[in-house]
């Protein structure tokens, strides 16, 4: 047998695409296509890098890693997590709840997010989560809340600082021509200095509440570890501010959020700047084309089709090792010189996609090809899965790194779409480079972790595929496929509409129901 190794996780052998022990076309046969895969092993290996990495750097105190619940809340998940010692960063009611039934210590717990209600702050509270102060409106629920309180509330601050250091374009914004620090300050989450500010004082003066620290989360802009010295050189900046407004306080937690790319990046330059920029002038030229009639523009059309490919990221982004060496030392250097003492300060990061995203597989099987030769020449190879069921990595415009399981030493020899089965274009990946292919072949999307199976919707009334965490040589469904009983769960009949329309005429009366006889006018 030939084996080369793909990942930590992931492994061709004899050109089977294999997630730990388990080859792919066996987890299919066994759970069913499409399928989300997640590998444990991958999992703990990422948390384990990220702490070890980040608690060299960081010299002051400990480190804390709090990966973001969003990108992945499954249960079975959550509790590898909290087996890992980890904590987690919350969005909300219902990512609270599972981290705490998955057993993370509720101290280690950020509830972050904008907009929080009474009740969801006073169970952040109750359960001994800290709260993170995303808006004035928290700061008034909180001195609602306060006098009442019968155990203390843990506080931190979220700002939003000016990144001014870092202008490159930011990758989430559509055109790509947005520079980062502008995109970052216009986002919805977190406060503004002077927001902070206020926020600080008035809740410093509430009884029962005891502001712990501070907590800043830009998200994935830009993959550069310049990215990351900027942000912590404007995190320091604003801090020392606001420390000093606040009469000289000295936090005991910085967050710095999350937002660190996984090695294969999905963020994609051909997919967002380059396929558009060639049906641009493919635009403009046909235009001009029309002139000289359908088939010389198509022959015109056909040739220049050919420049166009998509390629997933070739550019690996930096590790995890060199994310937490320049990270730490920026904020190191930078925090003193701005006027606050790191020393014993707790460190908590909260990658989301860096910890779940090369975690998982979604495999998919070939349903259709189809192989059009005129007026121009186009393949489409139809998989049994969907944008919608992939819609995390829709919004941020994703090529993910892809295979085909089953055939993975088979040259690429031919170009095609790899479209999804929903009514939708659903062009999952444009123009790609694969093997020869053919109905029921196994369809591999890498690095599909995160953000992925936690967004799948049922648009087409389509019930949602299964999760499997795969064990060394187990895999067992941590989430199991929904069917049509599930799709309809939450339907509704108003009453006069209950009744259906054959059962409306069957109560009418006998004469309208008989069939008009010949003897009757
Ligand atoms: C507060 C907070 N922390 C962490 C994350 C995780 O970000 P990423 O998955 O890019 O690491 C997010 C994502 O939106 C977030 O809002």
């Amino acid at each position: 047998m030939t084996e080369t190794r793909i990942d930590d996780c992931l492994s061709n052998r004899n050109g089977v695409l294999f997630i730990e022990e388990m080859a792919s076309p066996d987890l299919v046969e066994r759970f069913g296509s499409p399928l989300f895969v997640f590998s444990e092993d991958q999992i703990r290996h990422n948390v384990r890098r990220f702490r070890d990495a980040f608690e060299k750097g960081w010299t002051a105190g400990p480190v804390k890693v709090m990966p973001a619940a969003k990108a992945n809340w499954l249960f079975a998940i959550q509790r590898v997590l909290a087996d890992e010692g980890c904590g987690a960063d919350i969005y909300s009611a219902g990512e609270l709840d599972v981290a705490l039934r998955a057993g993370v210590d509720p101290r280690f717990i950020s509830v972050n997010g904008v907009p929080k209600d009474k009740e969801h702050i006073r169970r952040t509270i109750e359960v001994g989560a800290r709260l993170t102060i995303d808006s004035l409106q928290d700061v008034t629920f909180l001195e609602e809340l306060a006098p009442t309180l019968s155990n203390t509330a843990y506080v931190r601050l979220r700002i939003r600082p000016a990144i001014s250091e870092f202008v490159k374009k930011s990758d989430f914004a559509p055109d790509g021509m947005v520079p980062t620090d502008l995109v970052a300050l216009v986002y919805k989450g977190g406060l503004s200095v002077d927001e902070v500010i206020e926020a600080g004082k008035r809740v410093m003066k509430l009884p029962n509440v005891e502001v712990v620290g501070f907590h800043a989360h830009h998200g994935r802009h830009h993959r550069s570890t310049l990215y990351w010295e900027a942000q912590m050189h404007a995190y320091a900046r604003d801090l020392g501010r606001v420390c000093n407004e606040l009469g000289g306080y000295r936090p005991q937690e910085i967050s710095i959020g999350g937002g660190f790319a996984i090695p294969r990046d999905p963020h994609n330059a051909a997919t967002d700047y380059t396929d558009p920029l060639l049906f641009g002038s493919l635009h403009l030229l046909s235009l001009g084309l029309k002139y000289l009639g359908a088939r010389v523009r198509y022959r015109v059309i056909d040739k220049l089709l050919k420049l166009v490919e998509g390629h997933p990221n070739t550019i690996p982004a930096p590790s995890i090792e060199e994310y937490g060496a320049a990270t730490t030392a920026a904020l190191l250097e930078a925090l003193p010189r701005h006027g606050v003492d790191p020393a014993g300060v707790m460190l908590q990061l909260e990658p989301g996609r860096a910890i779940h995203g090369n975690a998982g597989v979604h495999l998919t099987s070939v349903k259709a090809t189809k192989r059009m030769t005129s007026p121009i020449r186009w393949n489409l190879v139809t998989i049994d899965t969907s944008e919608f069921w992939m819609t995390g990595g829709r919004f941020e415009h994703h090529l993910h790194e892809y295979c085909v399981a089953n055939r993975l030493n088979a040259p690429r020899v031919m170009k095609a779409d790899v479209v999804g089965r929903s009514c939708y274009g659903d062009r999952l990946l444009g123009a790609v480079r694969l093997p020869e292919v053919e109905v029921g072949d196994l369809f591999a999307f890498l690095d599909t972790g995160a953000y992925q199976e936690v967004s799948a919707s049922n648009f087409n009334a389509m019930p949602r595929p299964a999760a499997v965490l795969v064990t060394g040589d187990r895999a067992s469904v941590v989430r199991r496929a929904e069917n049509l009983d599930d799709v309809f769960r939450r339907d509704e009949l108003p009453e006069h509409l209950a009744r259906s329309g054959s059962e409306k005429a069957a109560e009418s009366s006998p004469a309208e129901r008989t069939p008009a006889s010949p003897n009757r006018a």
